[in-house]
């Protein structure tokens, strides 16, 4: 593998798992690289301030940041301690105050109990999650009746031109396909946003069961 090679797979394993030094890098670039996506999908939630909302994969943490600005208590769940620890460091006060938990854990084993939460945003995640399906009914258990399921995902058709994403094993799925999946987890997709983000297309599914 050239250098090239062995630095694009090196930042795609990070941005599937940040970890370490390069982690806590890759959360920072996350939040700048990502800003418009995240700022859009916590828009597409409409939160009354008095709800509680969940980020799946909060990565940098932007989505919990503006999350605690519209509902009255936050979950966080992501499967990398590094962004665990950036977390905690970054909304330590928000943490005494009770108004915010982080979990450690994935999206296809969701650590929050049933109808936990009114409102669930997750963007750039699932191109690391194997089996949809059960991600999907993980997100679909927690989130109380009512509630607003808003995924993020960059355009497949413009992801898959990218070498550095479809040799390193991102799963890089049709919109319609993804659509399916959420609409047999009990998910189905009310509204579909598209908009221009850093270059690529980029797609909200808001689902409201
Ligand atoms: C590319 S980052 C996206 C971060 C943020 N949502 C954003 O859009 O900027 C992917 C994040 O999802 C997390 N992640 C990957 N697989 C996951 C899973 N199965 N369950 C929960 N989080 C996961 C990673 O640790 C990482 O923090």
């Amino acid at each position: 593998m050239g250098l090239r090679e062995s630095f694009q797979a090196g930042l795609a394993r990070q941005l599937g798992h940040p970890s370490g030094l390069r982690g806590r890098v890759v959360g920072a670039m996350l939040n700048r690289r990502n800003r418009a996506a995240v700022v859009k999908a916590v828009a597409a939630l409409e939160l009354s301030g008095t709800e509680t909302a969940l980020d799946i994969g909060f990565g940098g943490g932007l989505g919990l940041e503006l999350l605690l600005r519209d509902a009255a208590a936050v979950h966080g769940v992501d499967i990398s301690q590094t962004m665990l620890a950036r977390a905690r460091g970054g909304f330590g006060k928000e943490i005494v105050a009770g108004r915010l938990q982080l979990h450690e854990g994935s999206m296809t084993a969701l650590p929050l109990g049933d109808n936990a939460v009114e409102a669930i945003v997750s963007t750039n995640t699932i191109y690391f999650v194997d089996d949809l399906g059960a991600a999907f009914s993980e997100v679909a258990r927690v989130l109380a009746p009512g509630g607003r399921f808003v995924l993020g995902i960059a355009d497949p058709d413009l992801m898959g031109r990218s070498k550095m994403l479809t040799d390193n094993g991102f799963r890089i799925r049709p919109v319609d396909e993804v659509e399916t999946a959420l609409s047999t987890a009990g998910l189905p997709v009310t509204r579909h946003e598209t908009f221009g983000h850093s270059g690529l297309g980029f797609h909200l599914l808001i689902a409201e069961p």
